[in-house]
C-alpha cells in the first residue's frame, strides 16, 4: 500500500545485528526526528504471544493481539501492558518467535498503520526490515545496511560479553543465518533493499564510519545542514 508521507522519513533497513539500531539513534539525535524501532513492535508481539501461550501458527489469535497490542514507547523504555519489557524483548527466545510471527502476512497488515502513525513532524527515522519497501515507500532517504552473518555474530558476542553473558559464536552464527533465511524468504515484505535505497556494507566499517557516511547522505538531501 502506497503512503504519502506528511513529514520527512528516513528509513534504515537491514538484517539483525548490522548496526541499524545504533545508526537510527544517531540519526534521530542529529535530526531531532522521532524514532520508530519496528523490530521492537514485532518483539513486543512475540513477547505477548509467549506470555499468553499462543501457538505461533494461530493466525487469528496473533492478529487479534497485533491489533490491540498494548505496547508503548516511553523515552528509551518499552512497556507491555504497563510492564517494563525493555530487556525481556531483547532475548534470543523472543527474537526467534518475533521472526516467526513477522512472517505471517496478516500480522504485518495488522501492524502497518500503527507503524505509519509514527511519521509526525518534524520527521521520522524508521528502523526495520521493510521500512523503505512497504511501510514508507515514499521516504526521502532509504538506507540499507549489510554485513556478513559471521561479522554480525562477532559483534553480538562482544555485546553479550560486555553485558557479562558468555555466548557460543557457532550457535549465534547459526541462529542469525536461520533468522536471515526466514526474514529474506518470506512471501510478504521480505528483507531486501528498496530499488532506490543506498546500500552500505558495514563489514569493514566501524559504527562511526557508518554514521558519517549516513550523515553525508542526509546532508546531500538537505535533511541536515
Ligand atoms: O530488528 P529486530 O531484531 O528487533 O527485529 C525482530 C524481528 O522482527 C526480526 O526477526 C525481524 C522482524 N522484523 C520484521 O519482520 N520487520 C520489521 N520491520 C522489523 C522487524
Amino acid at each position: 500500500m502506497a503512503s504519502i508521507n506528511t513529514c520527512p522519513v528516513i528509513t534504515v533497513d537491514g538484517p539483525s545485528g548490522v548496526g541499524k539500531g545504533t545508526l537510527s539513534q544517531y540519526l534521530t539525535c542529529k535530526t531531532q526526528f522521532h524514532l520508530l524501532d519496528s523490530g521492537a513492535i514485532y518483539r513486543a508481539l512475540a513477547y505477548g504471544a509467549v506470555k499468553q501461550n499462543l501457538d505461533v501458527q494461530d493466525v487469528p489469535a496473533l492478529v487479534a493481539l497485533a491489533e490491540s497490542l498494548p505496547v508503548e514507547f516511553v523515552a528509551t523504555s518499552i512497556l507491555f501492558d504497563g510492564e517494563d519489557v525493555t530487556s525481556s524483548v531483547r532475548t534470543e527466545e523472543v527474537a526467534a518467535v518475533a521472526s516467526k510471527v513477522a512472517a505471517i502476512p496478516e500480522v504485518r497488515v495488522a501492524l502497518l498503520e500503527r507503524q505509519q502513525a509514527f511519521a509526525k513532524s518534524p520527521g521520522l527515522v524508521a528502523d526495520g526490515r521493510d521500512m523503505g519497501t512497504v511501510v514508507f515507500p515514499d521516504a526521502e532517504v532509504k538506507l540499507f545496511l549489510t554485513a556478513s552473518a559471521e561479522i554480525r555474530a562477532e559483534r553480538r558476542v562482544k555485546q553479550l560479553k560486555n553485558q557479562g553473558v558468555s555466548a557460543n559464536i557457532g550457535q549465534i552464527i547459526q541462529d542469525i543465518k536461520e533468522r536471515d533465511e526466514r526474514d529474506s524468504n518470506r512471501s510478504t515484505s521480505p528483507l531486501k533493499p528498496a530499488d532506490d535505497a543506498v546500500v552500505i556494507d558495514t563489514s569493514d566499517l566501524n559504527i562511526e564510519q557508518v554514521c558519517q557516511r549516513a550523515e553525508q547522505i542526509l546532508r546531500d538531501k538537505r535533511l541536515l545542514p
